[in-house]
């Protein structure tokens, strides 16, 4: 059995696979960036220390951006080097997936040979459900599923598709491809559609422009190589910040 916590330290109001949320104040949270990491639906783990600042660090850079794009988000500060600031919400139970290159799943599950360019983002929805294995989503079903509306999809598309112009414009000068991305969203207290979550090398593909190499979480889930310094580079790459 786990010891109990000593007396007086917050309990996570939710513990992810590699984040924990904790009670801030009246609006906001505060979102733990952890070391921890997996891959297919849990079944691989490791810890790696460093990993969560580094993640923290590249999504407290991309979210800002996203959001002077003009894409609300619920980021709003660093608490420390592995801690986010950020506004309550409610989150949508589904998973938005953008796709520039083909890679991962859209090669296994539907033939596409790894690389290609499609010729127009492709954005898919899954639900956000690991003992379903995130079955793919669309309009009639997650509406069915009481998920999300036709209008709420149309707008989580929008909206997806503006973050992928805005990311793929900051990385393309520093020689990074986006194969592709997940994001989350969700209803912030005013009942507006914010973006919610990470953008991190654990939520999107970053592949060297030149050599394709990946440099995100592939590294891990089929041990391309070293995994810290992986996160590390894609940290210096993305933050312009030399680690430490
Ligand atoms: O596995 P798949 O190829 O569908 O993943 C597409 C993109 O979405 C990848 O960048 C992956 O890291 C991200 N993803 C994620 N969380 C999931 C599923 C996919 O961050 N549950």
């Amino acid at each position: 059995m786990a010891a109990a916590p000593p007396q007086g330290t917050p309990q996570p109001l939710y513990t992810g696979k590699a984040k924990s949320l904790f009670p801030h104040d009246d609006r906001h949270f505060r979102m733990v960036f952890r070391d921890d990491l997996t891959a297919f639906d849990a079944v691989k783990k490791a810890t790696m220390k460093g990993k969560g600042y580094y993640n923290c660090q590249i999504a407290a850079t991309l979210l800002p951006m996203v959001e002077r794009a003009g894409v609300p988000t619920h980021f709003v500060r660093l608490l420390s080097d592995t801690e986010h600031l950020v506004k309550k919400v409610k989150i949508v139970k589904l998973e938005v997936l953008c796709r520039n290159l083909a890679a991962g799943s859209i090669v296994k599950n539907y033939g596409f040979v790894e690389g290609t360019e499609f010729k127009k983002p492709i954005v898919m929805f899954d639900l956000k459900e690991d003992k379903f294995h995130d079955p793919l989503l669309n309009e009639d079903i997650a509406e069915a599923l009481g998920v999300a509306t036709a209008a709420e999809f149309a707008k989580m598309r929008e909206m997806t598709l503006k973050v992928n112009a805005v990311l793929r414009g900051y990385l393309e000068p520093r020689g990074l491809l986006l194969p592709d991305f997940k994001l989350e969203f969700g209803y912030d207290l005013e009942g507006g559609l914010i973006l919610a979550d990470e953008i991190s090398a654990d939520t999107c593909r970053f592949w060297d422009a030149k050599t394709r190499r990946s440099i995100d979480k592939d590294v891990f889930r089929f041990d391309k190589g070293d995994v810290l310094a992986t996160y590390k580079e894609a940290y210096e790459r993305i933050t312009g910040k030399t680690a430490g």
